[in-house]
């Protein structure tokens, strides 16, 4: 059996397979919203698996899953043996035998590829400490439903250079945009992923420079899973890369905004730019329903 196709990173797909997803997850979303029974796969079984926390990334799949006609079966450490010390390879020959698709959570981003590296269905990364590609979707989906086509346009990163941070180096890449990162010394993203990303990625620690006519302005946390204990620390080296209305200023004037969420009102993002009525972060946050939806039916249909 030829093995399956996963999506650990955008590097998974073709620059044509993700625009054709972004597409389709909006199809898909119209259908949705217009009720249409989207019970295509009836009787298959999606493993997810989390060692981190999750509020959209658990719900989206979930709900996702049951509107395709399938099951989704929640797996934490805590309560399988992955949590006592079964080697992930060996949960990955056992877990892909029964389940047609595996979604997983988790630290290393060496767990996802060492996982899938046994699994015999498709392996999702729903996020590690390196990226987090399924939220490159929704946001994707989000800025082409409210802007148009991405290629040739600039967006800029402010914060963290962490894994949503690298995971927008990817999507410059596959999505032919320019990124702009602004970050705090010291918090850089990984020195291999801007030197192979050069061309058209730039890095800088002034948010005002890096936000000068950017078409899209893109934040995150702070302080990431597993960095809680830096959370304060980390609030005082920040402080100057909030994003807010004097930021935005310095963006095109139609220029959108995105965050992952969770958010942390007053820190990485004004409380005036998450309320804001014609903010499109509720948006963004719904398309990880629709992108993913895409994103099972196509590594579904590829087996
Ligand atoms: N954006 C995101 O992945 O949210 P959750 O941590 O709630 O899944
Ligand atoms: N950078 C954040 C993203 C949360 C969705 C984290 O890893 O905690």
């Amino acid at each position: 059996m030829a093995s399956p196709r996963h999506f650990l990173t955008l590097l998974d797909f073709s620059p044509a397979e993700l625009q054709a997803l972004i597409f389709r997850a909006t199809e898909m979303k119209r259908a949705h919203h217009a009720g249409a029974d989207q019970r295509q796969f009836p009787g298959t079984v999606l493993a997810m698996i989390f060692a981190k926390s999750s509020t959209r990334t658990r719900v989206s799949f979930e709900a996702g899953m049951a509107q395709l006609g399938g099951h989704a079966m929640f797996l934490s450490p805590q309560d399988t043996q992955l949590g006592r010390g079964e080697p992930v390879e060996d949960s990955a020959r056992v877990i892909s035998s029964m389940v047609d698709i595996v979604m997983i959570r988790t630290f290393g981003h060496d767990i996802v590829e060492r996982f899938a590296a046994y699994s015999s269905v498709p392996v999702i990364n729903a996020l590690t400490d390196d990226f987090h590609p399924c939220q490159l979707l929704a946001d994707m989906q989000t800025w082409h439903e409210h802007r148009g086509p991405m290629a040739g346009k600039t967006a800029a990163w402010v914060g963290d250079g962490n894994n949503m941070c690298q995971s927008y180096i990817n999507a410059a890449r596959q999505f032919d945009f320019q990124l702009r990162i602004a970050c705090p010394p010291g918090f850089e993203p990984r020195a291999d992923l801007l030197a192979a990303n050069r061309d058209r990625v730039e890095l800088s620690h002034d948010p005002e420079s890096a936000v000068r006519g950017a078409d899209l302005v893109v934040t995150d946390v702070w302080a990431s899973m597993g960095q809680e204990k830096e959370q304060q620390t980390r609030a005082r080296q920040f402080a100057p890369y909030q994003v807010n209305e004097a930021l935005m200023a310095h963006a095109a004037s139609d220029a959108l905004y995105l965050h992952c969420l969770p958010a942390h009102r007053g820190e990485e993002i004004s409380a005036g730019l998450m309320d804001a009525p014609d903010t499109v972060i509720w948006d963004e946050a719904e398309n990880r329903l629709h992108a993913q939806k895409a994103l099972m039916e196509f590594l579904l249909n590829a087996r």
